[in-house]
């Protein structure tokens, strides 16, 4: 039997070749429809996402409080930066050089690792999804993955990022940990219920992205709007700016703290608390100056997991259950073949 696979087919040419190779306007591949381009009008500077301080999250005196900020950030916004996370900057600018050097590679080096998989352990990749995309986005990712008991990226890295990424994830992991136990926490929910009925969170995606400057940022963008399909992100911005978070009408500028992270809750967390707690739609857009990078890390379920509204959470009369229990497996595979519904659009594949 044959299989011609997007695989087996001439690897697409990444913007970061593009743009190495000179470009004055940008290619017709990447102008995004109009109703669908970055303006500036639908642009608020003036409000931010909240910020919270993780110290003293693991103190009996101050953890209320802190569930209390963090329990309003996630009803309020889906999004928040945090601060004093345990996480030693050293650990976050390490990974930041060895990547640099990553993209700096003449093309031949960086493309060995090609694939637009979303399944590899170890891929380099262009926009999300261009076998399916009339329109790409402005960015060149490289993603490790590791489904438990299947394939581990993290160990099969190059040589060029290995050490540094295995000291980010396993700092990062500890923090994705203690933030979505607190995050349920903060439902007011008993931890011996959590305990039981909280699913774990051991899948794990890291992308790290690459923009490029572009000539002409009003018509493209870097990464469109969506939300993300795991349980919880959590994001290394660059000093750069870039990402923007979706407020009602207004897209909300993200101006990242030196050394914080920004965090934000994903889609399958909406399910969980039935759509009490948010996975807000952000995207990224460019600009004609800088490259900017970002290490973005999806933490969710094994792909067998059932997710559902939590019990707690629903009552068939007051609160009934707007999702209905979805497989993570086929909510992921819909998300990568469908991203295109972008406005949260993902969600409506376990609305009731
Ligand atoms: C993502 C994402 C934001 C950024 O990778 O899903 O939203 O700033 N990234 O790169
Ligand atoms: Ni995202």
């Amino acid at each position: 039997m044959s299989s011609l696979s997007v695989e087996n087919l001439a690897p697409v040419v990444g913007i970061k070749e593009m743009v190495d190779n000179g470009l004055a306007q940008v290619p017709l591949l990447y102008v995004r429809p109009v109703h669908d381009r970055p303006s500036a009008a639908s642009v608020s500077d003036d409000q931010q996402i909240p910020v919270i301080d993780m110290a003293g999250i693991d103190s009996p005196n101050s953890r209320s409080k802190i569930l209390a900020e963090l329990g309003r950030a996630c009803e309020n916004w889906g999004f928040f930066q945090v601060i004093n996370h345990g996480i030693h900057p050293h650990v976050i600018e390490n990974l930041r050089a060895a990547a640099q050097k990553f993209f700096q590679q003449p093309s031949e080096e960086r493309m060995r690792y090609h694939s637009q998989s979303f399944r590899a352990s170890v891929g380099y990749s262009t926009s999300f999804n261009p076998s399916l995309e009339k329109v790409r986005d402005w960015r060149d990712t490289l993603s490790f993955n590791r489904f438990p008991g299947e394939c581990d990226g993290f160990q099969e890295a190059p040589d060029i990022c290995k050490q540094p990424l295995q000291e980010y994830i396993a700092g990062v992991e500890k923090l994705a940990g203690t933030l979505y136990k607190a995050i349920f926490d903060s439902l007011g929910l008993d931890d011996k219920y959590l305990e039981a009925a909280l699913p774990g969170i051991p899948r794990v995606l890291m992308g790290i992205n690459y923009y490029p400057p572009c000539p002409d940022p009003s018509l493209t963008l870097g990464l469109s709007g969506h939300s993300d399909v795991s349980c919880l992100t959590i994001l290394q911005p660059d000093e750069v700016p870039g990402l923007q978070v979706r407020k009602g009408a207004t897209w909300v500028v993200v101006k990242p703290i030196k050394d914080a992270f920004v965090v934000n809750l994903a889609d399958q967390t909406e399910i969980l608390t039935n759509g009490r707690y948010k996975s807000i739609e952000h995207r990224v857009v460019t600009n004609t100056e800088k490259p900017r990078m970002s290490i973005a890390c999806f933490f969710g379920p094994a792909e067998d997991t059932i997710i559902a509204p939590l019990s707690e959470l629903i009552d068939e009369k007051t609160n009934p259950p707007r999702y209905k229990p979805t497989r993570f497996g086929d909510y992921v595979k819909n998300f990568t073949t469908n991203r295109l519904l972008s406005n949260r659009g993902t969600l409506d594949f376990a609305r009731v």
